[in-house]
């Protein structure tokens, strides 16, 4: 779908907002029709991280209709993205970070539970967010300058105020040292403390979860840019809060991060920070 725009210097984020709803939406159409047919071999990227077919397309697609919508804006997606993207990109103003699929490995083993992530951020900085769970129908989105919605309804964090209450969602990074670094430190902390500490295999899915109040809080030892740009501003705008692990301000960019409803922020940066 082409959607006609007189685009200025900064992309009218209203618009952007509709735009990529529309992408996002069209890009779940194609991602469900891979899901229910016959999944291919995968493709490796290294280690334990790989890609389907459906990832790589996706990732073209998106990037493709973003373009033709938004001819101006630059676009780091996590399937293109060179090592260096941290240092290219974490200045950009009017940066499109897409993930195509997020939680793929939950889609070539046909759990449902993934999503696409499509953020304009200025400087790591989101100020448009979009995110489409397409097998559940769920399509999240988030401005600077509105609340966070879940097709079209506003939704809020949860309430829950005690850690001894607290369920935290994580994943697992494709970093051996990030991973090791949550395995001996992260997770002891965290786990001595709450009542549940699960991982669904897709940030995008887990940060959706604390934005409309299903889980308390999402916490992760090296997550990328493309895993939690959309997400974290949903989770502010849905009453949350998102920050580095040691407790300072966030930005896509970030790799250590928790975000959670507020209420118990303070408490999970004081089991981490330090550390
Ligand atoms: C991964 C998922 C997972 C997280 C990893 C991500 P991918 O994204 O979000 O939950 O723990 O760090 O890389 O590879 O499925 O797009
Ligand atoms: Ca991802």
């Amino acid at each position: 779908m082409t959607i006609e725009h007189n685009e200025g210097d900064s992309p009218d984020l209203e618009y952007s907002q509709l735009a990529a709803s529309h992408i996002a939406i069209s890009a779940g159409e194609r991602i469900r029709h891979a899901f229910n047919g016959t999944l291919g071999e995968e493709i490796s990227k290294g280690g334990v991280d790989f890609a389907t077919q459906a990832d790589i397309d996706t990732d073209r697609f998106i990037a493709g209709e973003l373009i033709k919508s938004f001819p101006k804006t630059v676009v780091l997606t996590e399937e293109s993205a060179p090592e260096d993207y941290a240092s290219r990109f974490k200045d950009t103003d009017n940066l499109w970070i897409i993930d195509p699929i997020d939680g793929t490995t939950n889609f070539s083993r046909k759990r449902p539970h993934f999503g696409i992530s499509i953020a304009l951020v200025d400087k790591g900085i989101p100020k448009v967010a979009v995110v489409y769970l397409p097998m559940q129908g769920e399509l999240y989105t988030a401005r600077v300058d509105s609340p966070a919605l879940l097709n079209g309804a506003e939704i809020h964090v949860s309430q829950t105020d005690a850690l001894e209450k607290t369920w935290v969602e994580s994943g697992i990074s494709w970093d051996m040292e990030k991973r090791a670094k949550f395995a001996k430190i992260w997770i002891p902390a965290l786990t001595e403390k709450v009542r549940a500490f699960t991982m669904s295999g897709s940030a995008v899915y887990d940060m959706a979860a604390v934005a409309k109040g299903e889980v308390d809080a999402f916490v992760h030892c090296g997550i990328k840019p493309w895993d939690q740009a959309a997400t974290g501003l949903i989770i502010q705008k849905a009453g949350g809060k998102i920050t580095t692990a040691q407790g300072k301000e966030w930005n896509a960019f970030e790799t250590e991060i928790i975000s959670s409803n507020g209420i118990i922020h303070d408490q999970l940066t004081g089991l981490i920070s330090g550390k």
